[in-house]
């Protein structure tokens, strides 16, 4: 960081006036550069944070898949990482295992496999990381633990990433531990045996998902450990590392960061941390969790994505200004370009990088986010001053013949309210390699030799609007390559596409809820199965479901209204829940536990035979029909007010749905 005091002369509308305020900053690669720099990512999963995106109609799907990673378009990503499903609940939902049972390997569950083959047809040179939160309980052998039977552990992560190349030709090139939880070394070094001799050489292991230390000392003291790690990922690090992490010389990455409300102070975040993390913490990569907000906006951190696409039945989606903040740093740099030493915070706030391809390319990205406009939801932000400046850059080295330089630039204008993202000015002309900017508050700009960028555009997508107040699934009608039902958001256990070849009666095509085992959670996961669905604000409505015990000794299914959390709050979920159980009886509960009872009786409910539920919910009032005849009535329901619909399983057990409906009040 080189700051000469130099006054630099400004030309305004052809006037010159001296500024003795400013300040130069030489970008200069003659010294040596700085560190490889790794690239820009999302984060899809921990968990289930695109769940919705899957079914939205085209052309819109495409879109918003265009949005987020064709080069030169919008965020024009360079990574995404995805979680490696386990079962369990990883913060707005749970995402399917490949392998639910010891036996049972499957490759095509869930949207990870189709989401990282969509982001690699519009950037075959994407990078793909895997990172699990969570896994089936038999990996742990019943304990909520993945450490005792390492080279299980081991294996079935292994697995996912042959499985990734078998079935999807997709190259998994890193993989991490357990996020934000222990790690073991032994763990770790079987990982690395166990990934080299599936000739997996090539795939890198990122640890610990978590903080820079103790992950940073273990390496350190254990040269084996620091053979099996390439890269040292941290979580929400605040821009900053720790001494002994650098040490390690290790390549150092905020592997999940962001998770702030994508409005423009969530955009000021991005802008701010995608810089600093190089100039105050030398990281090289920057991951958003998460990559698109395409769950129940009630849902945890409901909008902590790069952009907003929560409403397949409306079509509605919305290009929120993190998409162009990612813009300004991805379409004029690749992974393998490398920052100069010459990078640095500006003498009135603010900070400055660039970057090179070694070839005689430059890209300078500024950034002058005040504090309150660019506060993150983690760690708390320290106090710091940014006031408009001018600053003069001056080229040296290679970049000193550079004679041009393409200029984009996004205003924020907090206090018009009218900001202007990603906007292409005329291309700067360079005198004896010289330039000087007038930086506002609260702006990011490209300076950069890069010609390609494009600010890419749709028309409008279609007006937002309500989860539709009629909806029936049969699941007779299916999506492929989906394995679930459209907007049903599974937050404990898996509901998946089932098809019973045994008999064609009217229930061949069901949902099935699969996971008979409490997983190895990330999150306290509830006892009971849920999967949600519908409008958060439905209050009164009829919910209608066939249901299928499966389990004839501690067989239970529910029907539920007005059904109030998600998420790692599931276990504590109120509403209106409708249970009958195979042993011939229901039960009518305030809450997904069981503990506040409405009313219960017997109902001849049982295992292997289909009954029909229905709940109608009204003003205070609930009531039940079993096969089309009233089973109870008027229970009185003072609380919650209003919630999802949902279906669910008493315990982790097998249990099918079919024909389900929802009529809300008009
Ligand atoms: C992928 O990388 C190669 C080699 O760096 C480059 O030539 C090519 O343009 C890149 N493709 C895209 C779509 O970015
Ligand atoms: C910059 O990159 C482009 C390709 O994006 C290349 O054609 C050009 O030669 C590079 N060098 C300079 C100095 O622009
Ligand atoms: C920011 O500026 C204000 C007003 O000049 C000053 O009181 C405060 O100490 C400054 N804060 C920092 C962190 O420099
Ligand atoms: C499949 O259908 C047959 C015939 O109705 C039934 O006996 C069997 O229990 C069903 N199996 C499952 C898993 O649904
Ligand atoms: C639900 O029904 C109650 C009782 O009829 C009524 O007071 C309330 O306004 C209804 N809510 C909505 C959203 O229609």
């Amino acid at each position: 960081m080189e700051h000469g005091a130099l006054p630099v002369f400004v030309s305004v509308l052809g006037l010159s006036l001296a500024l003795c305020s400013s300040q130069t900053y030489v970008l200069d690669d003659k010294a040596g550069l700085g560190r490889v720099f790794d690239g820009v990512g999302g984060l899809s999963g921990g968990g289930a944070t695109s769940r919705l995106l899957v079914n939205y109609a085209e052309p819109y799907r495409s879109q918003i898949l265009d949005y987020l990673f064709k080069p030169n378009f919008g965020a024009s990503l360079h990574i995404l990482k995805v979680e490696i499903g386990g079962d369990a609940q990883t913060t707005d939902g749970t995402e399917p295992s490949h392998m639910h049972y010891e036996n049972d390997e499957n490759y095509f569950r869930g949207y990870e496999w189709w989401l990282m083959k969509e982001a690699k047809k519009r950037n075959p040179n994407i990078t793909l990381i895997g990172l699990p939160w969570a896994f089936p309980g038999w990996v742990g052998h019943g304990k909520n633990w993945p450490y005792d039977f390492p080279d299980i552990t081991a294996a079935y992560v292994v697995n996912w990433i042959l499985g990734a190349k078998q079935y999807h030709d997709l190259d998994i090139q890193y993989v991490g531990i357990w996020n934000e939880r222990n790690y073991d070394s032994k763990y770790i070094k079987l990982l690395r045996y166990t990934l080299d001799k599936n000739s997996l050489e090539g795939v890198r292991i990122i640890a610990s998902d978590n903080l820079w230390e103790p992950i940073a000392v273990s390496l350190l003291l254990d040269p084996e450990l620091s053979r099996a790690v390439d890269v040292i990922g941290a979580h929400y690090p605040g821009t900053t590392t720790v001494k002994e992490a650098v040490k390690t010389q290790k390549k150092l990455w905020s592997s999940e960061d962001y998770s702030t409300f994508n409005n423009e102070v969530g955009g000021g975040c991005w802008a701010r941390i995608l810089n600093q993390n190089y100039v105050n913490g030398l990281m090289t990569a920057t991951i958003s969790w998460n990559l698109v907000a395409s769950y129940y906006e009630q849902l945890p951190f409901g909008r902590d994505g790069l952009m907003t696409a929560e409403e397949p039945w409306s079509g509605n989606y919305v290009v929120e200004s993190p998409i162009w903040i990612t813009a300004h740093t991805t379409q004029f740099t690749q992974p393998g370009w490398t920052y100069l030493q010459t990078v640095g915070h500006l003498s009135q706030g603010g900070s400055y990088v660039a970057l090179t391809d070694g070839k005689g390319n430059l890209t300078v990205v500024i950034e002058t986010m005040t504090h309150d406009h660019s506060v993150c939801i983690r760690p708390p932000l320290p106090a710091f001053n940014v006031t408009a400046q001018n600053a003069a850059f001056l080229l040296k080295g290679s970049f000193a013949s550079i004679k041009e330089l393409q200029v984009w630039r996004s205003q924020f204008n907090f206090k018009s309210k009218k900001p202007s993202f990603y906007e292409k000015l005329t291309p700067l002309k360079l005198l004896d390699g010289s330039f000087t900017l007038n930086l506002a508050e609260d702006e990011v700009y490209t300076l950069t030799t890069v010609t390609t960028g494009c600010k890419g555009s749709y028309a409008d997508p279609p007006a937002s609007a309500p989860f539709p107040k009629v909806y029936k699934d049969n699941f007779d009608v299916r999506n492929p390559p989906f394995t679930e039902a459209p907007d049903f958001a599974d937050q404990t256990g898996v509901f998946e596409y089932y098809i019973n070849m045994t008999d064609p009666g009217p229930h061949v095509f069901t949902l099935r809820q699969v996971v008979t085992q409490r997983p190895v959670t990330w999150a306290s996961d509830a006892d009971q199965t849920i999967s949600v669905i519908g409008d958060y604000q439905w209050q009164n409505l009829t919910i209608t479901c066939d249901v299928f015990m499966e389990s004839v000794k501690t067989g239970g299914v529910f029907i539920a209204a007005r059904v109030d959390r998600g998420g790692e709050s599931t276990r504590g979920t109120k509403g209106v829940f409708f249970w009958v159980f195979a042993d011939g009886t229901y039960k009518v509960t305030n809450d997904l536990a069981g503990q506040t009872v409405l009313a219960e009786g017997q109902s001849g409910t049982r295992a292997y035979g289909w009954h029909t539920l229905s709940l109608t919910v009204n003003g205070q009032y609930a009531s039940g029909l079993l096969n089309g005849y009233p089973l109870w009535k008027n229970a009185v329901v003072l609380t919650p007010k209003n919630g999802w619909a949902a279906i669910g399983t008493h315990s982790f057990e097998l249990a099918q749905f079919d024909n389900f409906a929802v009529v809300a009040d008009k």
